[in-house]
């Protein structure tokens, strides 16, 4: 029997976004198999979400019949997890240059954790490229409209989330 191609995609997803979801999509022209797995670390969080909240969110949204996304959350060293899961290969998203770095660094840390675990990185979508969970946040903060940056239950939560600090709301 052909084996199972499983990557990890890991990530914060506080919340997840349109970018993260063009993503997933990408991800599953390759593998047959997506983890979206949501890294918690107890000693620093500064999540506006929980990660039940988060799970749920992502849940919400691929949670349709045959799916072949799975949402789960992890403890401890991403290169650990994987190993624990049976995923060889890590998704990382590419958005701008300015990520390069960033995404490098932590590639070449876990590749010298874990040799034989490759990171693979996929290009965002075009109309995703300026999105990020961080941006998303502030902008509904101040009240600005994200409507097209975000799933609709997503929306939902953030507005409830903010309801009352929002200047027009
Ligand atoms: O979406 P983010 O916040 O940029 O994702 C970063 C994430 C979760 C992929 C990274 O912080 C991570 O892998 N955390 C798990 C702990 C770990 O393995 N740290 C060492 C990374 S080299």
């Amino acid at each position: 029997m052909a084996q199972t191609k499983m990557a990890v995609y890991p990530g914060s997803f506080d919340p997840i976004t349109n970018g993260h979801i063009d993503l997933v999509k990408r991800t599953l022209q390759v593998f047959d198999r997506v983890i979206v797995a949501i890294a918690t670390n107890p000693n620093k969080d500064n999540s506006l979400f929980t990660v039940k909240e988060r799970l749920e969110m992502i849940r919400e949204v691929f949670n349709r019949p045959g799916n072949r996304v799975r949402a789960d959350s992890f403890e401890g060293l991403l290169v650990d997890y994987a190993e624990r899961v049976g995923a060889s290969v890590i998704i990382r998203g590419l958005r701008a240059v300015s990520d390069f770095e960033y995404e490098f660094q932590m590639a070449m840390m876990n590749r010298g954790l874990k040799p034989k675990l490759e990171t693979l990185f996929m290009m965002t979508g075009e109309s995703y490229f300026y999105i990020s969970s961080h941006l998303v946040k502030e902008i509904v903060s101040l009240g600005g409209d994200v409507s097209s940056l975000v799933p609709n239950n997503v929306l939902k939560k953030l507005k409830e989330k903010f309801k009352g600090s929002m200047p027009n709301g």
